[in-house]
């Protein structure tokens, strides 16, 4: 990752754990300076330490994305460094169910978290760099992002407005010189993952899915990460003009139906 162009500081939001360590390892072994972001202190303090370990500088904050002040309390760490490169990563959805049965807090704080937060990071963050004329915007997807599918409807519309969010953030920003990419991942073996009991070791391991994402930071505005059936499964579920029946046949299926596809997809892979 070019320091000169991105750097001299990462913040990576929701970078204690899976894709976001992932991204803070490679930053840190290029050189970068690191502002990592989440809610629980030990994971923060643990990475932090193993990066210094290593002889980055590194800063943490520990705060929950949900809080309407959180931009705030991130601010606070950064207003007197030069932020090059963002990475907003954390948004997954842990609790499902009908939208209109699920506690408005659960609901809430998914749009908070993909809707309001990634714009207000960006908004703060991408006008510095704008300023400066240099620097990148990466915002983490899901190909949830591309179908309403029921008892995720917060989640998978919240993506979809981080996708055409980026797309016109990407346009805006690239004349500017900031690049903007929209990460689109699929099925990633993350701790968040393993702890809602899904099949972690059929997964995209969770470097591949960041070196991807900084290798392609000038290619967007959209990156689906190249784990066998990503982009297929993005192609035929936004390609269809038939909404009615896409949305019927290929929903996010159950946690047990998504774990048997993946099987299903890893057997064809390894033919
Ligand atoms: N894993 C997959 O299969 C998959 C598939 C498609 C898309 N994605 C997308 O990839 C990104 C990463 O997903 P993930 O599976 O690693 O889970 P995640 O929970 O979105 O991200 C984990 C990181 O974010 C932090 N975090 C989570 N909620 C936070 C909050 N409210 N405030 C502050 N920090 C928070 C976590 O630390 P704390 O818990 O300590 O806060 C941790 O550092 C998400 O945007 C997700 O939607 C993942």
């Amino acid at each position: 990752m070019n320091l000169e162009k991105y750097g001299p500081w990462a913040l990576v939001v929701g970078g204690s754990e899976g894709v976001g360590a992932a991204f803070a390892r490679l930053l840190a072994a290029d050189g970068f300076r690191l502002i990592l972001v989440a809610r629980k202190p030990e994971p923060l303090q643990e990475l932090a330490a193993e990066l210094r370990g290593r002889g980055a500088e590194v800063r943490v904050v520990s705060a929950d994305l949900a809080c309407p002040d959180v931009l705030a309390t991130v601010r606070a760490a950064t207003d007197d460094i030069e932020v090059g490169l963002l990475v907003y990563n954390a948004g997954a959805n842990n609790t499902r169910g009908l939208f209109v049965e699920l506690p408005e807090e659960v609901t809430q704080s998914v749009i908070a978290i993909n809707v309001l937060g990634q714009a207000n990071f960006a908004r703060h963050y991408g006008a510095l760099m704008v300023k400066r004329g240099q620097g990148g915007i990466i915002l983490t997807g899901s190909l949830g992002g591309y179908l309403g599918s029921p008892t995720l409807a917060a989640y998978t519309a919240a993506k979809s407005f981080s996708r055409i969010f980026t797309e016109a953030l990407w346009a805006e920003c690239a004349p500017l010189g900031v690049d903007v990419l929209h990460l689109n991942i699929g099925f990633t073996a993350t701790p968040a993952m393993a702890r809602l009991g899904m099949p972690v070791a059929l997964a995209e391991a969770p470097e591949t899915v960041a070196r991807e994402g900084l290798e392609n930071i000038a290619n967007g505005p959209v990156w689906i990460v190249s784990t066998p059936g990503n982009r297929e499964r993005a192609r035929l579920i936004s390609g269809s003009d038939n909404r009615a029946e896409t949305v019927r046949a290929h929903a996010i299926a159950p946690r047990d139906q998504t774990a048997q596809a993946a099987r299903d997809v890893k057997k064809l892979v390894e033919r």
